[in-house]
């Protein structure tokens, strides 16, 4: 085969020198546009994984590569004065002068053609080749060519970077935050080889105007960032070496994905590899261990279906089908990652201390868990698990969701809450045995607090027949029989979710057979009531059309919930929250997809806010001051022209100013025409921006289902309580058996089960064991 590799970064030369190694009768040639030997950049990084994976390819090079390498575990913090450092976490640098002379080389002793200096404008320069690739960079000439084929999609993020070296030598990779007169400046430093290390400067662009770096030549970046840095250079130079860069060095990252990677041309097939078809972020690094993978990818085609110009179409196929993959999970991680170092001048810096500050940026690309943070360095999260504890009034060190939480006068002992989960079992609005044993088995079973499903403050409130409601004194009776239960059988607190479901009321039970959300079919005993809602527009297509609420209802419905307050405060419960999210009455005011009204309530932001602040206020003037009170809002309603997390943070401030304690982060169900992005922890980003935004203590819910979930939510400071849901349904006794899974023995258990609590830690000890033996710890 001939085969043509247009650009010869570590992507084009890499592939070429497997490639040649598979098949030495291949005719293969690099095409670069700059003088051998001759490149820019400073260092790139790559895991021990990386390399693991090169030696079984060709030792040879990664011999060399081992042998120029620059290995180090740590990650050190420089902020606010402090230094925290935290071992484990194994990187691998090389300059990329050294990794492209190496690859250079090889290529060489392996007979693969170099030309230099030769600018290829196109594919079709190289119509006589059988394969071309397209190994030229993120500005991929080749890409741009037929981007109808690739469908390139580029992103360029808000941040600003100017890509430094110095002669500084850094035994860690560093981290340093600078605060200025107009914000945060942070800058990501490696050594990478003997002489010099890498140091990446980055800053929101709104900073990067502010101080006139737009009108900067790099000379005078370069003496800004010397300048800002100087305490830390201790003396030594910056120094740059993208000369060929035009005007300001300081660059946007772009991320590059493509839904295509490959086409024929007419003449030859083309595939794009490396930073042309994706590119990562340098916040998780890096673009070389990608560049490196594809290549390798794509010789492991050649080498199963067979190195001949017949397979090419299989072999590009496949290629694509199991990079994208890999790729996709990878450029996840660095988008969480880069957004982290986006936003943290505003949501963190300035809010977390300098221990939780570290954590925080350990775990930004949400890949590194709590657990994996043990692995890496256990003395370190054992020393941060006591600082923790010790901010919430304990010692020692415990994982952070055994820590206890206090708001006004109640203290829950860890941080798990039973989300509120409709049952659909009440009588009349009656909650009864079923109930119970229900809320019972819950409280029994280790949560800190566990709230009781919507509860509607009339009869017309409720979403079904069968939820319950708090509007007469049996009702007051039947939840005080319950509270009472919990209280001396238990030491969890329980809670209540008052809630009126406005335009998704009158609906059949999930199992009545007509579907989720769906009105009474008629001809049932139990017949649909009339609704009210913010405006007269139904949740779904064929439901029942609300009439829009008059002054009257809205007096009736506030005086209904200060009503069913005063209730529950007889009823001995501990907590209150209101639900303003789902798309239920209060959240059909909040959001513009839901509100139509006119008048002033409806329109502006604060307009559509005003009847559920007024809501808010009355109850909490009626629920006993030492008591707590969350909101739980739809943070997000993914749908376009709907409420966005940036409205969120006012959503809470407002209600925090009202005199919330909690806001109760959830999302969506507002719109039937929603698209979320569903995921692991999905909705945590809500409550972190919440917390740090707003100011306000928060509850996370929503896909939470491991302890190792909770103790990274609460140890980074993302929220302060988890809701856990689902995972509820299936195990009454969940942290009771997430403590054991994690071997949190010290906790205690109700004293009646006690007998079973050793045989679950002594099963899920082994369990451990046989892991950590698998890992070779
Ligand atoms: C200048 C530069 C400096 C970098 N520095 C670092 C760093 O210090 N640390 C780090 O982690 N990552 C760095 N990166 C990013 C990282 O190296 C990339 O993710 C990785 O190199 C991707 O490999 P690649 O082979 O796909 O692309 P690249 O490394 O970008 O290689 C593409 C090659 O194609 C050549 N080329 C482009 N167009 C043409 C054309 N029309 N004709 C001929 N040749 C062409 C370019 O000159 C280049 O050599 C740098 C990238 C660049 C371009
Ligand atoms: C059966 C069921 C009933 C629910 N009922 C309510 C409810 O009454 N009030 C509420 O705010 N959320 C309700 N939810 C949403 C949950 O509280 C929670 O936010 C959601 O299930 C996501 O958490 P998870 O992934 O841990 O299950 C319900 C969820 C389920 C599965």
């Amino acid at each position: 085969m001939k085969i043509v590799c247009i650009g010869g970064g570590p992507a084009g030369l890499y592939f070429a020198l497997l490639m040649k190694k598979l098949g030495p009768q291949h005719d293969i040639t690099v095409v670069e546009r700059n003088k051998p030997y001759d490149t820019f950049g400073w260092g790139v990084v790559f895991s021990d994984q990386t390399l693991d994976n090169m030696r079984q390819w060709d030792p040879e090079t990664a011999a060399e590569v081992q042998q120029a390498f620059n290995h180090w575990d740590d990650i050190e913090l420089h902020f606010k004065g402090r230094v925290i450092r935290s071992g484990g976490h194994g990187f691998v640098g090389i300059g990329r002068k050294k990794l492209l002379n190496i690859l250079q080389s090889r290529c060489e002793q392996l007979g693969v053609k170099l030309v230099f200096e030769q600018d290829a404008d196109s594919d079709l320069d190289h119509k006589d080749a059988d394969l071309v690739i397209a190994s030229d960079g993120i500005n991929s000439k080749v890409r741009q060519r037929t981007p109808e084929v690739f469908q390139p999609d580029i992103v360029t993020r808000p941040n600003r970077y100017i890509w430094l070296g110095t002669k500084r030598l850094y035994d860690a990779f560093t981290f340093l935050f600078e605060k200025t007169e107009h914000g945060w400046f942070q800058a990501h430093v490696y050594k990478f080889d003997e002489h010099t290390s890498t140091f990446i400067v980055e800053c929101p662009e709104h900073v990067w105007l502010a101080h006139g770096l737009d009108k900067a030549d790099p000379d005078q970046s370069i003496a800004f960032c010397e300048k800002l840095f100087a305490s830390n250079l201790q003396g030594e130079k910056l120094m740059s070496n993208a000369r060929h860069l035009r005007g300001s060095a300081w660059l946007n990252f772009q991320r590059v994905k493509c839904a295509n990677w490959w086409q024929h041309n007419g003449h030859s097939h083309v595939v794009l590899m490396g930073d042309a078809v994706h590119t990562a972020h340098f916040a998780i690094g890096s673009g070389t261990k990608l560049a490196l993978e594809d290549a390798i990818e794509l010789v492991r085609q050649f080498k199963t279906l067979g190195d001949t110009a017949e397979q090419i179409p299989q072999v590009l196929r496949q290629y694509q089908a199991v990079r994208e993959i890999d790729v996709i999970r990878l450029q996840n991680a660095a988008w969480n990652a880069m957004e982290w170092f986006e936003v943290c001048g505003e949501r963190y810096c300035d809010q977390l201390e300098p221990e939780q500050f570290m954590y925080s940026m350990l775990t930004r690309s949400q890949r590194i868990s709590h657990e994996n943070l043990r692995l890496r360095d256990k003395a370190w999260l054992e020393g941060y698990e006591a600082w923790l504890a010790q901010r919430a009034g304990v010692s020692g060190a415990r994982p952070p969701m055994f820590t206890p939480f206090a708001l006004r006068s109640v203290t829950l002992k860890n941080r798990v809450v039973v989300s509120p989960m409709a049952q659909y079992s009440a009588e009349d609005g009656r909650v009864g045995d079923y109930h119970l044993t229900h809320l019972g088995a819950r409280a029994l079973g280790g949560a800190g607090l566990v709230m009781v499903e919507m509860t509607s403050p009339s009869a017309d409130g409720r979403i079904t027949h069968g939820c319950p409601g708090l509007w007469n004194d049996t009702q007051t009776q039947d939840f005080a029989r319950i509270t009472r239960w919990v209280h001396t059988q238990t030491d969890a607190k329980i809670g209540l979710q008052l809630g009126h479901a406005g335009a998704k009321g009158s609906t059949c039970r999930p199992w009545q057979g007509a579907g989720m959300d769906q009105p009474l079919p008629a001809g049932e005993a139990e017949a649909n009531w009339p609704l009210i809602a913010a405006s007269a527009q139904p949740y779904l297509p064929n439901g029942q059309v609300p009439r829009a609420m008059t002054r009257a209802d809205m007096d009736r419905v506030k005086q209904d919930f200060v009503a069913a307050t005063q209730r529950a405060a007889q009823a001995g419960f501990d907590w209150l929250e209101l639900h303003c999210a789902h798309g239920y009455l209060l959240s059909g005011f909040i959001s513009p997809l839901t509100n139509q009204r006119g008048d002033d309530h409806g329109g502006a932001f604060a307009n559509r806010l005003r009847y559920p602040l007024e809501v808010f206020t009355a109850m909490r003037a009626a629920w006993p001051a030492h008591l707590p009170m969350s909101v739980r809002i739809s943070a997000h309603d993914w749908v376009e022209g709907g409420l966005t997390p940036q409205d969120a943070v006012e959503v809470a401030r407002a209600f925090k100013a009202a005199g919330a304690d909690l806001i109760d982060c959830s999302s969506g169900q507002v719109s039937a025409a929603q698209k979320p992005t569903y995921g692991r922890m999905y909705q945590t980003p809500f409550a972190d921006r919440i917390r740090q935004e707003a100011g306000i203590a928060t509850m996370a819910v929503g896909a939470i289902s491991e302890a190792d979930h909770v103790n990274s939510i609460i140890a980074a400071g993302r929220a302060d309580l988890c809701a856990v849901g689902r995972p509820h349904l299936a195990n009454p006794a969940w942290t009771l058996t997430e403590a054991a899974r994690i071997g949190h023995t010290p906790l205690s258990w109700p004293r009646t089960y006690v007998s079973g609590k050793s045989q679950l830690e002594a099963g899920f000890a082994r369990e451990r064991a046989q892991q950590s033996a698998t890992r070779g710890d």
